[in-house]
């Protein structure tokens, strides 16, 4: 843990085109931002989103889960790459894996997640379809802990869209992402102000 600092050290795990990250990334560059990159990890090799990280200059290690044997060696994969930097926060940000407790305990607490739907409605996948089809009238994004159970842990941060007529998957998409490039930087704000004060 880092101690005695303006800014925490968050380690940020992708699998994809990396938005969130890009959020994370440009609030991070903001002098009064509480909180500094310090490793971005990604279970996919090729995305978008290992450029955004490097373009950044922030270091990327691609760990791909497909060449473990277990979800548990994948993870203690992760955690010892985490264990080279001073990281206080991890945030998983379009991280498609699921976890178990081999990950999840030594960082319980310091473990967060957005999901694109208002939770505890919708969770998994295919939230947007699932909402419209529900005849559901607002959307929206959550920032959670990582818990043992998919999209259960406790909610630290929603934002709301609303479902318009005709709307489409991909429209209330772009609709909610929007929010949660908002979404993220304020829930670790709100974090890193905690974890500092804590210091
Ligand atoms: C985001 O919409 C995020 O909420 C979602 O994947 C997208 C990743 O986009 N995450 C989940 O569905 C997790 N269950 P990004 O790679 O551009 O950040």
């Amino acid at each position: 843990m880092t101690k005695n600092i303006s800014k925490i050290g968050l380690a940020v795990l992708i699998s994809g085109r990396g938005s969130n990250l890009q959020s994370l990334i440009d609030a991070c560059a903001s002098d009064d931002f509480p909180a500094e990159i310090k490793l971005v990890i990604c279970n996919i090799p090729g995305v978008y989103g290992i450029e955004r990280a490097e373009k950044a200059g922030i270091p990327v290690a691609v760990i791909p889960h497909k060449e473990f044997p277990s979800r548990e060696t994948f993870e203690q994969a992760m955690l010892d790459e985490i264990a080279k930097y001073p990281v206080d926060l991890v945030c998983q940000a379009g991280f498609m894996r699921i976890v178990t407790p081999t990950f999840i305990e030594p960082w319980r607490g310091r473990l967060i997640n957005i999901h694109p739907s208002l939770l505890p409605k919708f969770k998994g996948l295919h939230t947007h379809e699932r909402a419209i089809e529900a005849g559901e009238t607002e959307a929206g994004c959550t920032i959670h802990y990582v818990n043992e159970g998919v999209d259960e842990g406790e909610i630290i941060l929603q934002k709301s869209v609303p479902i318009l007529p005709g709307d489409t998957p991909d429209a209330l998409a772009a609709r909610v992402l929007e929010k949660e490039h908002i979404a993220y930087p304020e829930a670790v704000q709100i974090l890193a102000k905690n974890i500092l004060e804590k210091q």
